[in-house]
């Protein structure tokens, strides 16, 4: 890694210069997107400076690649092409955006990292983790997040949610939005599974109550994780 400051020694200073790297994880329509936003807001009003991204994308590079997935055009390259290309896009990001706001000591919110190709392409899914296992490493190397928010909310609520959504745009579902019911709701049961092994930096919000509650709780597990204050 090569965050500035990485060899000093005086953690106070380090802590203040260094900025924090938090990944938003969740079914589709969770809900992710307006927490980034409210999120994003409260800590700029503490005087810390945001940068949100999101995956796939981030970068032209990786949102080129977002456009051939989320079409369903590289489906024919199989789950494990699929995930090929998820790392692609990853490494590209982490090495032309979230390292470098990390490294200016911002505080990086993105909207899906890692945990989403374990669970959408491997498990179910069904890529090989050994393969997932060494893509991560090549695409992500030692910039891990600091915290993870998996906005945890029922698939029929998830989906009943984009759907209305693309209503109102008038567009049609993407390549996984598309998937039936089942998956989602297995998927859902994939991403608290990887909160139940990683506690310690994993927080799930039940997202199925309302906008307001839903930032309540998310702030709270912000500041008790990592502003070293008491949750309200
Ligand atoms: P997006 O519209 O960003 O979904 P959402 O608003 O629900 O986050 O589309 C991203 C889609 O790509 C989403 O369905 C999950 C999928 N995805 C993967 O399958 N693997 C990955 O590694 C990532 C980052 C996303």
């Amino acid at each position: 890694m090569s965050i500035a400051f990485d060899n000093w020694t005086e953690p106070a200073l380090k802590d203040v210069m260094i900025g924090k790297f938090i990944t938003f994880e969740g079914g589709d329509g969770a809900g992710k997107t307006t927490q980034i936003k409210r999120l994003a807001a409260s800590l700029t009003a503490t005087k810390r400076t945001v940068t949100t991204t999101r995956e796939p994308g981030g970068t032209p590079t990786a949102e080129a690649i977002r456009r051939l997935l989320l079409s369903g055009f590289a489906e024919p390259l199989g789950v494990e092409g699929e995930a090929i290309l998820f790392a692609a896009a990853r490494s590209d990001h982490i090495e032309g955006v979230i390292r470098p706001a990390l490294n200016r000591g911002d505080w990086v919110l993105c909207d899906r990292f890692s945990d989403s190709t374990t669970v959408y392409q491997g498990g179910i899914g069904g890529a090989d983790e050994k393969l997932l296992r060494a893509l991560d490493r090549v695409a992500i190397g030692e910039t891990r997040p600091d915290l993870t928010l998996i906005l945890d909310i029922p698939a029929s609520i998830g989906l009943a949610r984009v759907h209305d959504r693309l209503v109102g745009l008038n567009e049609k579902p993407d390549r996984f939005e598309a998937e039936d019911l089942a998956r989602h709701e297995e998927r859902r049961q994939a991403f608290l599974d990887i909160a139940a092994k990683e506690p310690g930096r994993c927080v799930v919000i039940d997202a199925a109550r309302t906008e307001d509650d839903v930032a309540a709780a998310i702030w709270n597990a912000v500041s008790s994780r990592l502003l070293g204050e008491a949750a309200a």
